[in-house]
């Protein structure tokens, strides 16, 4: 039964090829027009013509990219493709190499994965002749990075960094050539840092001799660097006036020499805006660029310094001018720059002494100081580009490498720069040759593969003529540069004249045969390079690898107060007596440590050709191709590439990143590594001649083998990571919830030891105030000291405070008062009377003029009665009344009879016959001045008060009034017996008018009246069961009272 593996590997592939099928089907009828994809596809793989038409086809259909395997061919088109979009980017994302057409993104893209997959770092070597596209190649590869890699705010701004570091670079870099508009003048290695996330987060340039001679002179149809056309074009006024320059490039000899400051496919307007916003970007304070434009132009300002001869033939100085500037931009005093360029200084043994230039001598060190100033201005430039790269952080970090270097160059007259920057592409070739061709082919001989080995050519030969020890072309220049007395350019020559003679890839006018001979001239030597002859003129040669600047020039930079100059000219750099490295050895020593860098990557090679040398879209020059294609050894690469195998690795490193799909080797394989792969391979199904077993690795022939096996691990992978993390958040989880609750057993205990603590504390409290407490009222009825005043004052407070939620609200209340405590006793009843009287002031406030009236006359019954009549109690709640018969119901004729004495009070009384004791109902009636004793419309009797001795009523519940009367008269009527049935209201009443408040007598047992003068009746009262009035035997009228039942 096959495993799931199995199943899903065998499915992949099989998909996988059906789709490779059906896409090759597809593009059957197209490939006829767009040639194919991969040369390694090619069926006459080795016939140049058949690989020349390939590259053709598809230059015509602007098909600029083709592989050899994961070589990527470029031919540059010299024109915008539109193939460099955020659409393409995206579209080239995350995918396999061969699944898409070739691009330049393709290969981006799968050195990124490569690189993080396997956490290793890789370099992309470009390489091609100058115009190739190299530069531009490397632009769009970091510009991938910049859009694909993840980022984040902070990474954003290295990925500005690194982006806008091209530009600057480009512009103080780079120049217009015969060969190529924007052509690299110094080589550039650049890398890129990776984390482990696979973010861009850092970078780090080395750049590689530049080509200073530039500065000072240019071919015919050449241009200085751009930096300088830029400034010009595109320098504010204001930035020109300070600077002293003027817009116009016709006026500095440094820039007329070419003759061709305006280049068409050149905006350096636009291209100044851009490295403007760049040098702000990468972090250049306002400072640094200021000091920047000063030197730029101060260069500008030295080339138009001029010469004159004096009349002892010595250099005069007139630019006064631009002396002038100079001082001002480089801050330096002018007498010290003038001296600088005329004079030398020369050390005999005792003194050191000043002697004046030649016009030519002065020339050469104006030059000189010119190329120094601009040569060392860039490589800070660079320093300062790193230092804004720079990642600080010390993790791992994988690395991929962009190796963007001058092409190989063939002037008219080639110098020595040309010499250098062909040597670079030489070493280039052979690093390439080395870690392709020539080692694939060891490989398979080391590893015991069958193999038909393939012949190629190995420039290692002209490698070893340039740079070997003692013997090579740089060795011999060095020794003549450092000869003391009459070395010249000349003498060089035929040294390697005659060092070199018979070498296959040296001549000279002298060596060669007639025929060479009429194409060479005496001071040429001419090298045969992989890439072709070229013709090297033996000028300058020595100075330019001296690369002399005078002692005391140095010394004059040193003053400057320019930041940049001073670190340019720094105060500790070694002096002329110890020589400095000859320029061509630096180069040489700087080439050997990149060798270095890069042989400890994983090489990835981008191929630019050059379709023709006039820079036009759409011509595609054969021949020129052809001789590319050779010396670039395409062919031996391609051919290497179809017999051998995409992929190899070693058993180790295969099985360790496989080994998860097969149960056999999965999680640990405990054979050897070999056998494991062997097991591993068998259980994924690989075919026989899909594969090899080497020695000590597996070799994999086609991609496709390896990607089925990619997308198998790629799943399993998430198969695997996702049980990893499954147990690894479960584990995560319990231990979080172990500390948690280890957490919360903690808290809960200090929780509980600060409650037991607390109510501990409480009841020590309360425990001593409980005590205090009864300490107290046992020293209650103590004078105030300290075991009671606690106590005491708690007593207070506590009575103080139930008394004020208890207080009597009625002033007759006198029952619910507190009962004070013995300390309070005083106190309280202080507070009573206080009370008391707010409750009686509360009380008056609110009585009505009524109520009080009727009060006054009620406290006057009290007066009279209280205590004294045995009724009275009952009639106390009763109101009185102003009078019970009112005037309007009063007989008009007794009203008349009374005449003005208005009436004060009436009521209806029973009166009895002082003889015989009849009862009569009669109204009383009383004025201001007379009580009217009335019988319906007759005034019966009239008492004035002035006769009226006082009235006596019993002690009893009856209701009898005796009025007792003066009787001075026989005739006049005697007492009055009445019975009145308001009887308390009637007499108080009597009393109000009479204003005599004693006039009523309260008596015992019997009350005696004159019936008229000298006659005397007797009224006798008692108590009983009821109430009865009669006259007794005795002749008294006798008046029994039911006893008042007591209230
Ligand atoms: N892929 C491309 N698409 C469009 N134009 C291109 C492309 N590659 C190169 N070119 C054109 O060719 C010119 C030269 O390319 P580039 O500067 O990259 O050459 P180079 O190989 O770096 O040369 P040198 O060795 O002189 O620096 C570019 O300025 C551009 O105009
Ligand atoms: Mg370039």
């Amino acid at each position: 039964m096959p495993t799931s593996y199995q199943r899903m590997l065998s499915k992949s592939l099989e998909e996988r090829c059906n789709r490779i099928l059906r896409d090759m089907e597809c593009s059957q009828t197209a490939r006829d027009r767009v040639g194919i994809q991969d040369f390694v596809l090619l069926d006459s793989h080795t016939s140049e013509s058949a690989f020349l038409d390939n590259l053709r086809k598809r230059f015509n259909e602007n098909l600029i990219y083709t592989y050899i395997g994961t070589l990527l061919v470029s031919v540059n088109p010299y024109k915008e493709l539109g193939i460099y979009t955020k659409k393409q980017m995206d579209i080239y994302m995350g995918v396999n190499f061969f699944e898409l057409p070739p691009h330049i993104f393709a290969l981006a893209d799968n050195v990124y994965r490569t690189m993080t997959s396997e956490s290793s770092s890789h370099f992309i070597l470009i390489s091609g002749e100058s115009g190739a596209g190299k530069t531009e190649a490397s632009k769009k590869v970091l510009q991938f990075y910049a859009v694909s890699c993840p980022s984040t705010r902070l990474l954003d701004s290295v990925r500005d960094r690194l982006l806008l570091s091209n530009p600057v670079l480009e512009a103080f870099g780079n120049a217009k050539t015969l060969k190529n508009d924007n052509s690299s003048r110094f080589g550039k290695y650049m890398d890129i840092q990776f984390n482990y996330q696979g973010a861009a987060v850092g970078g780090h340039i080395l750049s590689y001799l530049l080509e200073k001679s530039r500065v000072v002179h240019q071919n015919r149809g050449e241009r200085n660097f751009h930096i300088f056309y830029q400034l010009l074009e595109g320098g504010e006024e204001d930035l020109l006036r300070w600077l002293g320059l003027e817009q116009s490039s016709q006026k500095y000899a440094y820039l007329v020499q070419g003759a061709c400051a305006k280049v068409s496919s050149i905006n350096d307007k636009s291209d100044w805006k851009t490295v403007r916003k760049a040098l702000s970007v990468i972090d250049f304070s306002e400072k640094d660029i200021e000091h920047l434009f000063a030197i730029i132009a101060s260069v500008l300002h030295i080339g138009n310094v001029h010469f004159e001869a004096g009349t002892r033939g010595y250099a005069t100085l007139n630019s006064n001018e631009e002396i002038r500037w100079l001082s001002k931009l480089l801050e330096l005093p002018p007498h010290v720059l003038r001296e600088g360029l005329t004079h030398r200084k020369i050390e005999t043994k005792a003194e050191e002494v000043l002697s004046p230039f030649t016009v030519d001598h002065a020339r050469y060190a104006r030059d000189a100081l010119a190329k120094a100033i601009y040569g060392r201005t860039f490589t800070w430039l660079v320093n300062k580009i790193n230092e804004s790269l720079a990642n600080k952080d010390s993790t791992r970090k994988t690395v991929i490498g962009l190796l963007d270097i001058y092409g190989f160059e063939v002037f008219e007259v080639n110098s020595f720069e040309q010499f250098c920057i062909n040597y670079c592409n030489e070493k280039l070739q052979q690093l390439f040759i080395q870690l392709t061709i020539k080692s694939e082919q060891e490989e398979y001989e080391q590893e015991g593969i069958e193999w038909e080995p393939v012949v190629y050519f190995n420039n290692k030969i002209i490698c070893d003529l340039v740079e070997e020890k003692h013997r090579g072309i740089i060795a011999v220049l060095d020794e003549e540069c450092l000869r003391p007395g009459g070395a010249t350019d000349l003498t060089f020559l035929e040294k390697l004249e005659a060092k070199l003679s018979g070498h296959p890839h040296f001549v000279t006018h002298k060596l060669a045969d007639q025929k060479t001979r009429k194409t060479l001239g005496r001071g040429d030597f001419r090298l045969v390079h992989y890439a072709g002859e070229v013709t090297y003129n033996v000028t300058g040669f020595l100075d330019k690898n001296n690369d002399l600047l005078y002692r005391n020039i140095k010394d004059v930079m040193r003053q400057s107060k320019n930041t940049i100059i001073q670190q340019c000219f720094p105060a500790s750099e070694p002096d002329n007596k110890k020589r400095p490295e000859t320029v061509a050895t630096q180069f040489k020593n700087s080439l050997a440590g990149l060798t270095e860098i890069l042989m400890s990557k994983e090489p990835w090679y981008v191929r630019c050709l050059k379709p023709n040398d006039s820079k036009q879209p759409g011509r595609f020059d054969d021949i020129m191709v052809r001789h590319q294609v050779k010396y670039l050894g395409l062919m031996e690469h391609l051919r290497v590439r179809r017999a051998g195998f995409a992929y190899r690795r070693r058993y180790e490193v295969f099985l360790k990143r496989y080994k998860a799909l097969c149960p056999d080797t999965w999680p640990n394989w405990r054979g050897t590594p070999a056998e494991g792969v062997k097991c591993l391979v068998k259980y994924l199904g690989y075919k026989p001649d899909e594969y090899k077993m080497g020695r000590t690795k597996i070799f994999i022939r086609h991609p496709r083998t390896l990607f089925a096996t990619e997308d198998a691990f790629d799943v399993c992978r998430h198969e695997l990571a996702t049980r990893i993390q499954a147990k690894y958040k479960g584990y995560k989880v319990k231990e979080d919830f172990l500390r948690q609750k280890e957490a919360a057993t903690k808290i809960e205990a200090c929780w509980r030891g600060l409650q037991a603590r607390k109510e501990r504390d409480r009841r020590a409290w309360a425990a001593k105030v409980i005590k205090k407490f009864i300490k107290g009222f046992t020293n209650r009825n103590q004078p105030v000291g300290v075991d009671n005043s606690e106590y005491l004052t708690f007593v207070r407070q506590s009575y103080l405070q139930r008394l004020r939620d208890n207080l009597p609200t009625s002033v007759l209340d006198k029952q619910s008062w507190l009962t004070p405590p013995p300390v309070m006793q005083e106190a309280s009843a202080l507070l009573q009377k206080l009370h008391t009287r707010y409750l009686v002031r509360k009380y008056v406030q609110g009585l009505t003029a009524e109520r009080k009236a009727q009060l006054k006359i009620k406290a006057l019954a009290s007066d009279i009665f209280k205590g004294k009549k045995e009724s009275y109690p009952q009639s106390v709640a009763r109101p009185f009344a102003s009078t019970r018969i009112s005037e309007q119901d009063m007989n008009t004729r007794v009203l008349q009879l009374m005449g003005t004495e208005s009436m004060k009070y009436s009521v209806p009384v029973i009166k009895y016959d002082r003889n015989g004791f009849r009862p009569r109902y009669r109204l009383l009636i009383l004025t201001k001045k007379a009580a009217y004793l009335v019988e319906e419309t007759k005034i019966k009797q009239r008492v004035d008060y002035k006769s009226m001795k006082g009235v006596s009523v019993s002690n009893l519940s009856d209701d009898f009034l005796i009025l007792h009367v003066t009787c001075e008269d026989i005739k006049q009527k005697g007492d009055l017996v009445l019975q009145c049935s308001y009887l308390f209201e009637a007499l108080t009443q009597l009393c109000m008018v009479t204003k005599k408040r004693n006039l009523v007598q309260v008596v015992q047992g019997s009350v005696k009246f004159d019936i008229q003068p000298g006659r005397e009746g007797v009224v006798d009262f008692k108590s009983s069961s009821e109430f009865m009035v009669y006259r007794a035997k005795n002749g008294h009228l006798m008046v029994e009272s039911a006893r008042a039942k007591s209230r």
